[in-house]
């Protein structure tokens, strides 16, 4: 009798054993989501891989754009340690797929239908070979302006729609003693002004042409040397104080009334809604002026990277199953501040300025105004990206002038290509 029940109890804690491997595996996820906004948006996440017992190991790495978040896994892949879930864009996930470090999803995106509902600008990153190898859980864009209300209203300033209006708003702005322009000096963010600047002096051919084709014409135009132009202009209306600052400070001194204007990714309305502040009431979203009709996007994906244990694949399986659900990508970008990664998803629950986000997304990609952005890794791979940052961020701290910024960057990105 003993040995029996002792056989059977060890059966059962075999079985147990292994279901709770199978059933309650963790995934370590990579990812820079440390403002308020971004986390908030994190733990829905979390919250839902937690119903559906997927244990969650947290690795986050601060700074927007991810470039420290690159240089942590690079490490962690040399190591041998590869997170099972990392937060990604763009070209990023092409190399690392290249280097066959991902896994194959094709079963969970089988199974659910991918294929019909993810745009085709996205699989564009999430397919390598015909095969997934990540799973797409939101689409943000660049060139959005957000704006305090009150701060507006108060000095009598309408909306700007073109950039005359733009600037002589922030004069009128800097003139009454505030701050024009928020704005955080890091190379990410300077970078991400520059999309929407560009698309506003030369449109999505321009854009298209300088920065996805890499013409060396269009690099080295007079078009180009307006868009630093009017990165200069954009310089002279931050405070003083904006080297090195974060991007959601920058954001608060939007929400807190100290500034009037930001030009950032719709990630900044996460840090809207996290104060409780209400689209059209306190702060208005609108496109860089001049770029209206465009849409310059990164999605943040999470590219799976390659198991050997079977509870972890599982794991990693039901994550993205989890991610690119329905209902959850409703839940999730409400929060975020982005849209939705699938076409199917109704805009109920988003408020006004994440119905025109949806809206303005699927006219630009019917209307072939959609583009990848050049900040965060949807124009080019990392090491003409990085060249990009260089020029941006050297000219707009006043290294050198406009025509000799358009030099260098031609110069920077046929040496990085
Ligand atoms: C972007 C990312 C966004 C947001 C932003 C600032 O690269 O796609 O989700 O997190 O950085 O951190």
């Amino acid at each position: 009798m003993r040995g029996y029940f002792g056989k059977k109890t060890a059966i059962v804690a075999a079985l147990l054993a292994s279901t709770s491997m199978a059933m309650a595996e963790d995934v370590e996820v990579l990812h820079w989501w440390t403002s308020g906004g971004e986390a908030a948006a994190l733990n829905v996440l979390k919250d839902d891989l937690a119903a559906k017992t997927i244990g969650w190991v947290d690795m986050p790495v601060a700074g927007g754009g991810g470039e420290a978040a690159m240089t942590t896994l690079r490490a962690r892949v040399t190591a041998g340690d590869a997170p099972t879930a990392v937060q990604m864009l763009g070209f990023d996930i092409l190399d690392w797929a290249a280097e066959g470090k991902l896994a194959n999803l094709n079963t969970v995106a089988t199974e659910e239908g991918w294929d019909a509902v993810v745009p085709a600008a996205l699989q564009a990153f999430a397919k390598v070979d015909g095969n997934w190898v990540s799973a797409p859980v939101n689409v943000h864009s660049t060139n959005w302006v957000w704006a305090n209300k009150s701060v507006l209203d108060g000095l009598g300033i309408a909306q700007p729609t073109t950039w005359e209006e733009f600037v002589a708003a922030m004069q009128a702005v800097k003139d009454s003693g505030k701050t024009a322009l928020a704005h955080g000096g890091q190379a990410w963010q300077e970078a991400t002004m520059f999309d929407g600047v560009v698309l506003s002096v030369g449109g999505v051919e321009f854009y298209k042409k300088a920065f996805i084709d890499l013409d060396p014409a269009a690099l080295g135009s007079e078009q180009m040397t307006e868009a630093f132009n009017r990165m200069a202009t954009l310089r002279g209306f931050v405070d003083d104080n904006f080297s090195g600052r974060d991007w959601n400070l920058a954001s608060a001194m939007v929400i807190n009334n100290e500034a009037a204007f930001q030009i950032m990714g719709d990630w900044a309305k996460g840090e809207f809604l996290k104060a409780g502040k209400v689209p059209g009431t306190d702060f208005l979203c609108f496109r860089v002026p001049g770029s209206q009709g465009m849409v310059a996007f990164n999605s943040d994906q999470f590219a799976m990277f390659a198991q050997a244990e079977a509870g972890a694949q599982t794991a990693q399986g039901e994550m993205a199953r989890a991610i690119m659900a329905p209902s959850f990508q409703s839940a999730f970008n409400v929060v975020k501040g982005s849209v939705p990664a699938r076409t199917d998803v109704p805009n109920d629950a988003f408020d006004d300025c994440g119905k025109k986000g949806m809206a303005e997304l699927a006219e630009a990609a019917s209307a072939g105004t959609l583009v990848g952005s050049i900040a965060h890794g949807h124009a080019n791979k990392a090491a003409v990206k990085n060249a990009i940052y260089d020029v941006v961020t050297a000219h707009f701290n006043g290294e050198y002038d406009a025509a000799t910024a358009t030099t260098n960057l031609v110069s920077a990105i046929e040496a990085a290509q």
